[in-house]
């Protein structure tokens, strides 16, 4: 049996920072679902006396995934027992330049899973794949990905109001989106194309005992309530403000850590100061968000576009070497399978 999926990137807007036990948050977030960035993932299934895989990237084996992948194996495996019988020849590529500091895990462990969701549903002959559990397993291979799963817009994390949210898996809010957010644009800015120097794993870790820990979960339970109502009604003002708090709430986060580190470089900061005076100037309506990394995305709704991309190509990128990816709210993940 072959199957196959395509699932992408996501970018938070109230972020996930912070995790405990298996994969839980420590905070809901909430994102939007990308359509460019994403990752294409086939899985060879052969029956076999017990579980193994291999795993190419871009055709080539990459040892460094082995310990996530790993990880991720045996976490699964409970709830898919049909692997234990399953050799799998995994071979998976990235739409966007795997070189180029965009969180690829997100994308890369959506698409995963839900190949494998699809060869399970074969097994089992059920008639639909289950979203809500690839997105389950997608979690337990790297928190984030289990947003991915959905259309447009998707929150993570248990809120007590926000029904059907739940730490073990995302949860589709596409529906309750205003117009204005289902074709919002994001453009990345590729400023540090390099390795994090601090991973996101080790970023997490330091929220344990984080002096602001308290105060900032509580805040993003607030955010995330706050950007749900502001989702719905399309304030784009209010967007703004809260989009930008968030970005800079996360950076300020690790450089407050017990164990300090900065992610953001000189020409973060410069596009940032940017973006803010081309806002000004020109009023338009758009705003920057961070990961874990020294990448600005920029976030704007479609009527802006005419506006915002001549000062890209011609200003604003020159601080990224020219180097940028046009992305968009998008329809979520892809799948197949053939016998
Ligand atoms: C800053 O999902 O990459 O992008 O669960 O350890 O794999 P792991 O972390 P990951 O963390 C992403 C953090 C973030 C914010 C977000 O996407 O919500």
């Amino acid at each position: 049996m072959r199957t196959q999926a395509e699932s992408p990137s996501n970018i938070a807007l109230v972020k996930y920072w912070g995790k405990h036990g298996l994969q839980l948050p420590l905070n809901p977030s909430v994102s939007f679902t990308l359509s460019h960035s994403t990752s294409q993932t086939r899985i060879h299934w052969k029956e076999a006396p017990e579980f193994g895989y291999s795993f190419r990237f871009h055709g080539k084996e990459q040892k460094a995934f082995t310990p996530k992948l790993d990880a991720f194996f045996e976490r699964i495996m409970e709830s898919a027992p049909e692997l234990s019988t399953q050799q799998l020849e995994i071979e998976s590529e990235n739409s966007f330049p795997h070189s180029s500091g965009i969180a690829s895990s997100a994308s890369a462990f959506s698409a995963l899973s839900l190949a494998i969701e699809e060869g399970i549903r074969q097994l089992r002959n059920k008639p639909q794949v289950d979203l809500n559990r690839a997105s389950e397993w997608s979690r337990l291979g790297s928190g984030s990905a289990c947003r991915s799963l959905f259309p447009k817009a998707a929150v993570w994390g248990a809120h007590p109001n926000i029904e059907g949210s739940s730490d073990i898996r995302g949860l589709d809010v596409s529906q309750r989106l205003h117009p204005v957010f289902e074709d919002f644009h994001d453009v990345i800015l590729l400023i540090d194309e390099g390795v994090k120097s601090v991973s996101s794993t080790a970023g997490h870790a330091l929220m344990d005992g984080h002096v602001f820990g308290k105060a900032r979960i509580q805040q993003a339970f607030d955010h995330v309530e706050e950007m749900m109502d502001i989702l719905s009604t399309g304030d784009l003002q209010r967007f703004i403000e809260l989009v930008e708090l968030e970005a800079l709430t996360l950076h300020a986060l690790m450089m407050s850590a017990s164990d300090p580190y900065l992610l953001m470089r000189p020409g973060t900061v410069a596009a940032i100061e940017s973006v803010r005076q081309f806002r000004k100037e020109t009023d338009t309506n758009i705003c920057f968000t961070l990961d874990a990394g020294a990448n600005l995305h920029l976030l704007f709704p479609a009527a802006s576009e005419q506006k915002v991309m001549p000062w890209v190509e011609n200003e604003l990128s020159m601080l990224s070497n020219g180097r940028y990816i046009c992305d968009r709210v998008g329809n979520g993940p892809k799948w197949s399978s053939a016998i």
